[in-house]
C-alpha cells in the first residue's frame, strides 16, 4: 500500500508520533489533517509544517467526533486514512483514593475514542478505492505496566479491538494496521516516565515512524518496532517473567 496522494486524518497530530507522522506523510506527497485539544499545540504543529489542516477536536467527546465527521466530509470527501493515534498515559497508584470521574479518562482517549472514531468514520471510508484505518496501540498491548494499570487496559483492549475490526473489514477495501510502539522519544514519555526508567532511552521519533511506514507500505498489518517486537514474543513465550521484570519498575 503506498502511502502517497492520500488524504490522512490524524488525531493527535500536534506533538511527539503524531506529528513526527504528519511531517513524513506531507514530505511524502499526503493532504495531512490533524487534531488535538490545545489550540496553541495545533498552531504551532503548524508553524512546523504549514500543508497541516488543523481540526481541535476531543477524541473522548462523542459530540467533537460527530461535528469533526461533518466537517471532514463536506470538505475533504476523498479522506481515505484514518489514524486512531490520540493518547495519554498516566501512573495510577491504584491504592490511594482517586475520583471516580476522572478514573478511566485513560480508557475513553485511548479505546473508546477510536472506537467511536471507526464507527464514525467507516461511511467515509468506505466509499474510497482503497482505505487504511492505523490503530496506535503499544508494546504494552501485549504485557501490562504495573504503574499505568488503566493505559494498560486500554492498549491491550486496543489490540483485541483492531484484531476484531480486521477481521470484520476482511474483503473489503479498506486495510486495518495496528502499530504498536516501544518506548518513543516524545513529550508522553519524557513527562512522567522517562526519571522512572533509570536512564532508559526510548527510539527516536523519527526513525519510529520511518520503520512503520516502511512497514505499512510492505503490507504488513501488526508492527511492533524495536522491544515492541519483544514484548509481542516474551508475553508468549515467558508471560509471567516478562511482567515481573516490567513490575519493578516503581
Ligand atoms: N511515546 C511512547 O513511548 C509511546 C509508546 C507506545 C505507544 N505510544 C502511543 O502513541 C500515541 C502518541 O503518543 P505520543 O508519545 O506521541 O504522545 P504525545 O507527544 O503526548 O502526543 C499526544 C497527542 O495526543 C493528543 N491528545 C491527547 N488527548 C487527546 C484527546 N482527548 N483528544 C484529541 N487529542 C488528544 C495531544 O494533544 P492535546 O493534549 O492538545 O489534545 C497530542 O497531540 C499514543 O496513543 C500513545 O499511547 C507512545
Amino acid at each position: 500500500m503506498k502511502m502517497r496522494a492520500r488524504t490522512i486524518l490524524i488525531t493527535g497530530g500536534s506533538s511527539g508520533i503524531g506529528l513526527e507522522l504528519a511531517g513524513q506523510l506531507i514530505a511524502g506527497g499526503n493532504t495531512v489533517l490533524i487534531t488535538g485539544r490545545s489550540e496553541h499545540a495545533l498552531q504551532s504543529a503548524k508553524r512546523r509544517f504549514p500543508e497541516l489542516h488543523l481540526f481541535q477536536s476531543d477524541v473522548s467527546k462523542a459530540e467533537d467526533i460527530r461535528s469533526l465527521y461533518e466537517q471532514i466530509a463536506a470538505h475533504y470527501p476523498k479522506l481515505d486514512t484514518l489514524v486512531n493515534n490520540a493518547g495519554v498515559m498516566k501512573i495510577v497508584p491504584l491504592q490511594e483514593a482517586r475520583p471516580l470521574e476522572t478514573l478511566t479518562q485513560e480508557v475513553d482517549i485511548n479505546l473508546v475514542g477510536p472506537m467511536r472514531m471507526v464507527q464514525q468514520f467507516l461511511p467515509l471510508l468506505k466509499a474510497q478505492p482503497d482505505a487504511l484505518i492505523i490503530n496506535v496501540s503499544s508494546g504494552l498491548a501485549f504485557v501490562p505496566f504495573a504503574v499505568s494499570p488503566v493505559y494498560s487496559a486500554a492498549k491491550a483492549g486496543m489490540h483485541a479491538y483492531t484484531r476484531c475490526l480486521r477481521a470484520q473489514l476482511q474483503g473489503t477495501k479498506i486495510s486495518v494496521v495496528e502499530l504498536a510502539p516501544p518506548l518513543t522519544e516524545t513529550p508522553l514519555f519524557s513527562a512522567e516516565f522517562k526519571g522512572k526508567m533509570k536512564g532508559e532511552k526510548g527510539m527516536p521519533v523519527d526513525v519510529l515512524i520511518r520503520k512503520a511506514l516502511v512497514a505499512i507500505e510492505a503490507g504488513k498489518r501488526e508492527i511492533c518496532p524495536g522491544q515492541s517486537n519483544i514484548l509481542r514474543v516474551a508475553s508468549r513465550l515467558a508471560p509471567g517473567f516478562i511482567f515481573r521484570q516490567l513490575s519493578k519498575v516503581v
